[in-house]
């Protein structure tokens, strides 16, 4: 068998044209949306996905601000930017960039950002509205991949899914989404005994470690549906998932690659998020 592919850029540009149009009614009333990026440091890749969400943002026509701050920024001095967004009326959603080097403490600033300015949903009043299943933001990755499932248009409720890797960012957070549109949802990490076992009874295969290639055909049961979070860089410059793709395409019924799969999911999420953000603030 050869597993459909999900078309994450496609589906991610279908999105992000339809929210443009949003937001150009949005601003015939008066109101501009604005999404703001904080970064500290020279990571490479944080850079790249800034400058990815940068142009995103302006595409769709929101305002959209950038403050990088350089290596050695004082947790005051973040603090303090912090406080400017949250006070900054043209800015109605904004994203500290991670991982934040040390000595800064990343708990403190993301926990400093104002509830309702918080469109990557890492505040904890959020992931526990998230948790019990209020309304309000939910985070990045996870709503695209669920948006990439829900457009499989394979049902969701009653399967079985199991999500490997168990981060605040992406696994724990998709297993919660999963779960409240009724899936089974096992979490399975690097203590489980024995992933294979796991995974061959997983209609529903969220891969999320950060290990190249690390999930292979012979893992999964025929027909799954296999979303891959992993963006893994190899030595000779290739960027492959977590997922095998070639062997697991051979046994899935619907695959998303690697890339064009959910990373564009991941910032159209964001914009979604921000346009969001800037109806709740302006009551619309
Ligand atoms: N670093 C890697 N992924 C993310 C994300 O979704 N949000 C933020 N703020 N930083 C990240």
């Amino acid at each position: 068998m050869s597993a459909q592919i999900i078309d994450g850029q496609a589906i991610a540009m279908e999105i992000r044209l339809a929210l443009k149009q949003e937001v150009e009614a949005l601003k015939q009333k008066g109101i501009f949306p604005g999404l703001a990026v904080i970064m500290v440091g020279d990571n490479p890749a944080s850079q790249l996905y800034v400058k990815m969400k940068e142009k995103a943002a302006q595409e769709i026509g929101l305002h959209s601000v950038v403050r990088l701050k350089p290596t050695g920024t004082t947790q005051e001095e973040l603090m303090r930017e912090i406080e400017e967004m949250n006070e900054d009326p043209r800015i109605h959603g904004y994203m500290v960039q991670l991982p934040l080097a040390e000595p800064l403490r990343e708990r403190e600033i993301l926990e400093a950002i104002r509830p309702v300015k918080d469109v990557d949903c890492f505040h904890p009043y959020n992931v526990g509205r998230l948790l019990i299943g209020e309304t309000g933001f939910k985070p990045c990755t996870p709503l695209g991949c669920i948006t990439l499932l829900e457009r499989t248009g394979v049902p969701i409720e009653g399967k079985k899914a199991v999500v490997v890797g168990r981060s605040n960012i992406v696994g724990k957070p998709m297993a919660i989404l999963l779960m409240h549109r009724n899936a089974t949802v096992a979490i399975c990490h690097s203590k489980t005994r024995d992933l294979a076992a796991e995974l061959r009874q997983a209609d529903i295969v969220v891969a999320a470690v950060g290990i190249p290639r690390f999930i292979t055909g012979e893992m999964l049961k025929p027909g799954a549906v296999v979303i891959d979070v992993g963006i893994n860089r190899l030595p000779d410059g290739k960027v492959v998932g977590d997922v095998d793709f070639v062997s697991a395409s051979q046994v899935a019924g619907w695959i998303t690659p690697v890339p064009r799969g959910v990373g564009p999911m991941t910032i159209t999420m964001l914009l979604k998020n921000t346009v969001e953000a800037a109806k709740n603030q302006c009551k619309i």
